[in-house]
């Protein structure tokens, strides 16, 4: 398998005991006791990068794509976590992502608005820390500015000499206690909730229909099933030759994006994203395919099920792998903007059945935790 597993790694029942609120505790104590002498100066945890969106960063209507944004927010992400991780003494390294929490894109973004990505670290635990990131759209002939997307991602450390050593993460100083308190909680919650995607990561391939096999039956999920393949170039990498974690979003909401159209036939866009994790690294060179089916539609909208599967050509006999999948929210849009009613899904087999009812909850419970947070803002 040319997946990238190191050889410190604990077994997954062990992965998310490593370190208990005890342990924690005890460290930051430690750490404390030192006077934090390796702590980073404040300026380290942040960064802002800005651009003005163009027409390849749109769609055909002139929506900046998802991945687009996700691409940014990986960016951003990874320079602010990687200067910090350079702050102390040790190996040189690069923060490899390896998680973003669920991301609800809050506002369309448009062509010709400038993108002003803000990234902060909230929270370090021994190997990894947080970084928050907020995008703020701006129409630069009004000087109008609106929140356009919010989002939390995780990154590790992983040294340039040998990307398989896990580096410490300084630690930051935070303005109350109360502030680490809460890092610490989210910190605990992602480890739990990352151990049940560890264990589907594995789950067979189903492989995508060939163009002229496509059931015509419209609607179905073979129907709108799409797949793409794409080579890793040394563009699409980090110093150290692996994948970075925006491309790989930018191409699973781009084969979202097909999947969602060809199903509704009309203007689709990005609505969120549930929470991504990224076990198993991609090396230059690799060829990934990335395939979309839908899982669940309700009135208006759509989730699709993206998986990211990674081979290297050069080495035969090395076993193609599953390195991240996660679900995409889209919605169809009239051409104000606003969100049309989606086809109902055609389900023709049992396991797209299944599939269908774990996505129904999914949706129920993210439709309740949306309006429970527009309650709490009211
Ligand atoms: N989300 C958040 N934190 C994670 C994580 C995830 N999905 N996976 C690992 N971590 C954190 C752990 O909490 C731990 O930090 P802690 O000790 O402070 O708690 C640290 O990473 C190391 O965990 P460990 O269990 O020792 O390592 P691992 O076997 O999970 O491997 C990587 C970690 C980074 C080497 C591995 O997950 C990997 O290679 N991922 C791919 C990264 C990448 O290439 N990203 C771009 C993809 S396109």
């Amino acid at each position: 398998m040319h997946c990238f597993r190191p050889s410190s790694s604990k077994p997954a029942d062990e992965v998310d005991r490593s370190e208990t609120a005890a342990m924690v505790e005890k460290r930051q104590a430690i750490q404390s006791q030192q006077g934090r002498g390796d702590v980073s100066p404040q300026q380290d945890s942040k960064y802002e990068l800005s651009r003005i969106m163009r027409p390849d960063d749109a769609n055909i209507v002139g929506n900046v794509h998802g991945g687009t944004i996700l691409k940014m927010i990986e960016e951003a992400g990874c320079i602010v976590g990687t200067r910090h991780c350079n702050t102390q003494n040790g190996d040189r390294c690069m923060a490899a992502l390896v998680r973003v929490e669920k991301t609800e894109f809050l506002l369309p973004v448009f062509i010709g608005e400038v993108a002003h990505v803000t990234a902060e670290i909230t929270y370090t635990s021994k190997h990894s820390l947080e970084v928050q990131v907020k995008v703020m759209a701006e129409n630069i002939l009004t000087g109008a500015k609106k929140l356009a997307n919010k989002a939390a991602l995780w990154y590790v450390p992983c040294s340039l000499k040998n990307v398989e050593k896990i580096m410490d993460v300084p630690p930051i100083k935070y303005a109350s206690a109360e502030q680490e308190e809460m890092g610490r909680q989210r910190y605990e919650v992602q480890k739990l909730e990352r151990l049940e995607t560890k264990a589907r990561i594995d789950e067979v391939v189903p492989l995508p229909p060939n163009p002229e096999d496509q059931p015509k039956e419209q609607h179905t999920v073979a129907f709108s099933q799409s797949s793409l393949i794409h080579l890793v170039g040394p563009s699409d990498c980090t110093i150290d030759n692996y994948v970075h974690g925006g491309v790989t979003m930018k191409l699973m909401d781009e084969v979202a994006g097909i999947v969602a159209a060809r199903h509704c036939s009309t203007n689709i866009v990005t609505a969120s994203v549930d929470a991504i994790n990224f076990h198993r690294k991609i090396i230059k060179g690799c060829v990934v395919t990335v395939t979309g089916r839908l899982t669940f539609v309700s009135n208006k909208s759509m989730e699709i099920e993206v998986l990211v599967d990674a081979s290297s050509p050069m080495e035969a006999g090395k076993e193609k792998y599953r390195a991240v999948s996660a679900f995409f929210t889209f919605i169809s849009l009239d051409k104000d903007n606003k969100p049309l009613l989606v086809p109902p899904l055609k389900i023709v087999r049992e396991e797209e059945q299944r599939r269908f009812e774990e996505g129904n909850a999914r949706y129920i419970q993210s439709k309740a935790k949306r309006l429970a947070e527009k309650e709490r803002q009211q």
